[in-house]
């Protein structure tokens, strides 16, 4: 139990409070695209069209996908947060009136403590209508994943399912196995997300010495923050003395996203106009680009244990039996991943001065929205092998490298393309990773899974 002052609600017999707007949900799928991939799954919207079916005359090789865990309950530490806003709500001497008025008849989605930090199931769900809960999510994926690989899974007798050690990540990778079939036996292989790892991990993050989430500080903290005044006035315009940080603004776009992965729907959205929604989706762009994403001078170290692994399995598909490679970590450990491939690199830096809209690439929640998905493809087309990303259900060819079928990257180029961004990349050097007690600095776990077996115990909160 996780020690917080923090039963919010005298819950009495009751498992948990009675949602009032179920009749809402599922109303508030646009603003998915704005919620800084706090918010339950969507499709990636910049799909060009491209099917992403394999193409006709070609035939399957290997497929490799990174996933993230599925919708989910705040963090411990942003559960606090929350109910910190929630009391002031609460403490304030009169009805709320005006946008904030719901709050006096409402029940609070973070019903309890021992939610935080978990996976959203049919059990603990709010609103039994909820159709965002991880658990669904997860298990409709796996059932997805298999009719559309479902040649790869011919000879399949035990597949090795590759998680790292949070729960809510291992919870996910289990639903998503359950999801393939009664057929298919699957073999949880749990890596510790702790730094000792070093880079035989799928968290390679963590053992990440030099990582320096402030490092373009110069950037972040020119992004203009009068928004947040601005939602901040209007409500407390209507509500005197309400005192609502820009902080604390901030954080209501949180409880947004998370109510709806919860309950289904969040009358809190509805405080928001779309500008709003469009300035804290960029902020969370930038937030991205510059602390996880290409924008941060250790991502791409990071981000390469990966990729190289990737690229020595599409290498070795031929000779390596198991064809189907399946993992799941959080959405930093796949932009990290996304940083090195470079699918969303145009080589740009974000500009904090302003909103781009003509040539911005880097939609963080575009990327890793809850259960994100990036699919890895090899297939055999004549005598030709070609390989194809295909992020969230949407095919996104290689910039400089899609002549082959169905937009994708012939093998040989491909290579050629992959040693190009590995280059001079230094995982364990530019981490220090020594510094964090860890001198691991290969990737082994696809290669020796079946003798070490992998067993990490699990954590609540991740890394
Ligand atoms: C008032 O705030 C305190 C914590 O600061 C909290 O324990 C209490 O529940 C709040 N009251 C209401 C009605 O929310
Ligand atoms: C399954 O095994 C058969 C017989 O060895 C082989 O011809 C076929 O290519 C295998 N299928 C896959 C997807 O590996
Ligand atoms: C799955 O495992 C069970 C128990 O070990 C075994 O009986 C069954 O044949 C396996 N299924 C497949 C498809 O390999
Ligand atoms: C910060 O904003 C000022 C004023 O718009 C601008 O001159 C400066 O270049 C910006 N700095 C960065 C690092 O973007
Ligand atoms: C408003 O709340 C913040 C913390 O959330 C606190 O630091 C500040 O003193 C409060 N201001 C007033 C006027 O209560
Ligand atoms: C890339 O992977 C191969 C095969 O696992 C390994 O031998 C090599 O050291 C890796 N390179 C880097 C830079 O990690
Ligand atoms: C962002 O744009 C502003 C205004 O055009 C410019 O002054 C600034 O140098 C740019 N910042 C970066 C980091 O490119
Ligand atoms: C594939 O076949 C075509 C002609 O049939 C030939 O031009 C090409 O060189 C072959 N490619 C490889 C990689 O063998
Ligand atoms: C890592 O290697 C360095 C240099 O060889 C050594 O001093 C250090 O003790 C090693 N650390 C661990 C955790 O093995
Ligand atoms: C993992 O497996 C090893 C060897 O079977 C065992 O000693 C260890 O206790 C297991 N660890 C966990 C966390 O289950």
């Amino acid at each position: 139990m996780i020690g917080l002052p923090f039963l919010l609600l005298a819950l009495g017999a009751e498992a948990f409070p009675v949602a009032k707007d179920s009749s809402k949900i599922g109303s508030q799928e646009d603003i998915f695209k704005y919620l800084g991939g706090a918010a339950p799954y969507f499709s990636f919207p910049g799909d060009y069209g491209i099917s992403a079916e394999i193409p006709s005359q070609c035939s399957l090789e290997q497929v490799q996908m990174f996933a993230r865990h599925g919708e989910r309950f705040p963090s411990i530490h942003r559960g606090q947060q929350l109910a910190n806003i929630y009391y002031k709500f609460g403490n304030y001497s009169k009805p709320l009136k005006g946008d904030l008025s719901f709050l006096n008849d409402y029940d609070f989605f973070i019903y309890g403590d021992n939610v935080l930090e978990e996976e959203v199931t049919a059990e603990n769900t709010m609103d039994p209508l909820n159709p965002y809960t991880g658990e669904a999510n997860a298990k409709q994926h796996g059932r997805l994943f298999y009719e559309q690989y479902s040649d790869l899974f011919e000879n399949v007798t035990e597949l090795p399912v590759f998680t790292s050690s949070n729960k809510r990540v291992y919870d996910t990778a289990v639903n998503f196995a359950s999801g393939l079939g009664r057929g298919i036996n699957s073999s949880i292989q749990t890596l510790s997300e702790k730094a000792f790892m070093g880079a035989n991990s799928l968290t390679p993050a963590s053992s990440c010495y030099t990582w320096d989430a402030d490092e373009r500080y110069d950037v972040l903290g020119n992004f203009s923050t009068q928004y947040l005044k601005d939602i901040s006035s209007r409500l407390t315009k209507e509500n005197k003395g309400l005192n609502i940080t820009q902080k604390d603004v901030q954080l209501l776009f949180q409880w947004c996203a998370y109510e709806i992965n919860v309950r289904g729907y969040s009358p809190m959205c509805e405080i928001f106009t779309e500008e709003d929604f469009i300035q804290y989706s960029y902020w969370n762009d930038l937030q991205g680009y510059y602390e996880d994403g290409p924008g941060n001078s250790v991502i791409k170290p990071i981000g390469s244990v990966l990729f190289n692994a990737s690229v020595e399995l599409l290498k070795q598909s031929d000779d390596l039996e198991n064809k189907i490679w399946l993992n799941f970590a959080h959405d930093t450990d796949i932009e990290n991943y996304l940083a090195t491939v470079g699918l969303f690199d145009n080589g740009e830096e974000l500009n904090s001065s302003y909103v781009p809209f003509r040539d911005h690439v880097y939609h963080k929640a575009w990327m890793v929205p809850m259960g994100a998905r990036i699919y890895t493809e090899k297939f055999q087309c004549g005598n030709e092998s070609f390989v194809r990303y295909i992020v969230n259900d949407a095919v996104i060819p290689i910039e400089s490298c899609s002549s082959g079928p169905g937009f994708s990257c012939p093998m040989n180029d491909f290579i050629d393309y992959s040693n190009k961004r590995l280059e001079g990349l230094d995982y364990a050097k530019t981490c220090e990773i020594s510094k964090s007690g860890t001198n691991v600095t290969e990737l082994t776990f696809y290669w020796d899974y079946t003798k070490k077996n992998y067993n990490a115990s699990l954590t609540l909160a991740s890394y």
